[in-house]
């Protein structure tokens, strides 16, 4: 069988460990794509940066736009981050006949549209489970195992850090600073933990998990969002005297708007939950998404939301999807089948 190539852009802590399974399970890759799977190269943007892996020195470039661009490219993994030059290469990725996998929630969440828009015109695969709560599976499950169902409300927590100062604050009884530093010490919280604490983490989450939830396009710049950095020891404190814990909460659901239509609402603040409810067993930097439908009610899915080998899980699972659809000349899942629900003006929530 001829080989499937696939470029990898960025090998950083995602990126590499993506290079190693696709390495050391190369075998188990070939059988479950039809053909073997094989790296065309790996862009860095240095060639002599320390990493975590090996990569053979004929894979690495620091030519990305090249790499893309090259006729036997077959998948491109995008594990860079940010907007650009991420949404350039994916997008000339596609032009150029190659399906995408990627983990970019910020570059999904600013513009999404534009990247599905492109794979639908390319009639190639756009895969992302890796967006969202890193090996958790639910962008597949929203998008597909309930499509023919109706999901009205989604509450995530969707951002490991910020759980795990809220769980220490709970379970320790300490200030917001002191939580934030014991998670920085333990490489959690980064040292600027900005995107995490006020939420910006979180809300790029809310609006892809409210986009597939609810077949609408909802943009980071729909979601009301708060952080926790005003959340005091005592607020944490009177919750638990009321039977409750504070978790930073993803909230997206359908609402009415003034014109009696159905919207979609999505918010990212803390919450006092029960702990009587399963996401308020969440604990130190898990995460989980509970999802309320029409048919099936509840459903929990929880687990590990970031790190480089839980992502790289992720992306694997949507490298083989894409490479099989690849080799086969088929597509999965496109996004045009979104009905593009109305979404509520932030503030009317
Ligand atoms: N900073 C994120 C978190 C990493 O704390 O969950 C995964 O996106």
């Amino acid at each position: 069988e001829k080989p499937l190539k696939v470029a990898v852009l960025g090998c950083g802590v995602v990126g590499s460990q993506v290079v190693r399974l696709i390495h050391e399970q190369a075998d188990d890759l070939a059988a479950r794509v039809g053909a073997p799977v094989e790296l065309a190269g790996v862009a860095v943007r240095r060639l002599d940066a320390p990493r975590d892996i090996d990569v053979p020195a004929d894979l690495l470039t620091t030519d990305a736009a090249g790499l893309v661009a090259r006729d036997d490219v077959d998948v491109v993994v995008e594990v860079i981050g940010g907007i650009e030059p991420a949404r350039s290469l994916i997008l000339s990725a596609l032009e150029n006949g190659a399906s995408v996998v990627t983990a970019n929630k910020a570059l999904l969440a600013e513009d999404g549209p534009t990247l599905y828009e492109a794979a639908e015109k390319a009639g190639r695969d756009l895969y992302y489970e890796a967006a969202v709560a890193g090996a958790i599976p639910i962008v597949r499950p929203l998008r597909e195992s309930l499509a023919g169902d109706k999901v009205t409300r989604v509450l995530g927590i969707v951002n490991g850090t910020t759980n795990f100062i809220l769980d220490k604050m709970d379970a320790q009884g300490s200030g917001f600073e002191d939580a934030l530093e014991e998670a920085q010490a333990l490489g959690y919280a980064e040292a600027d933990p900005t995107a995490d604490v006020e939420g910006f983490d979180a809300a790029a989450k809310a609006a892809i998990l409210a986009s597939l939830a609810f077949h609408s396009r909802v943009t980071a710049a729909d979601v009301h969002r708060e952080g926790i950095s005003d959340v005091t020891a005592a607020d944490v404190r009177s919750a638990a005297d009321r039977g409750t814990v504070v978790k930073l909460l993803a909230i997206a659901e359908l609402r009415e708007s003034e014109s009696g239509e159905e919207a979609v609402s999505v918010r990212v603040h803390p919450a006092m939950i029960p702990r009587s409810h399963p996401l308020a067993s969440v604990r130190e930097a898990f995460n989980a998404v509970f999802v309320e439908s029409e048919a099936a009610g509840q459903l929990m899915f929880y687990g590990p939301g970031a790190g480089g080998a839980p992502t790289a899980s992720a992306v694997l699972g949507d490298l083989v999807t894409v490479a099989r659809n690849h080799r086969q000349g088929t597509r999965g899942v496109g996004e045009s089948a979104y009905a593009d629900r109305a979404v509520l003006p932030m503030g009317e929530t």
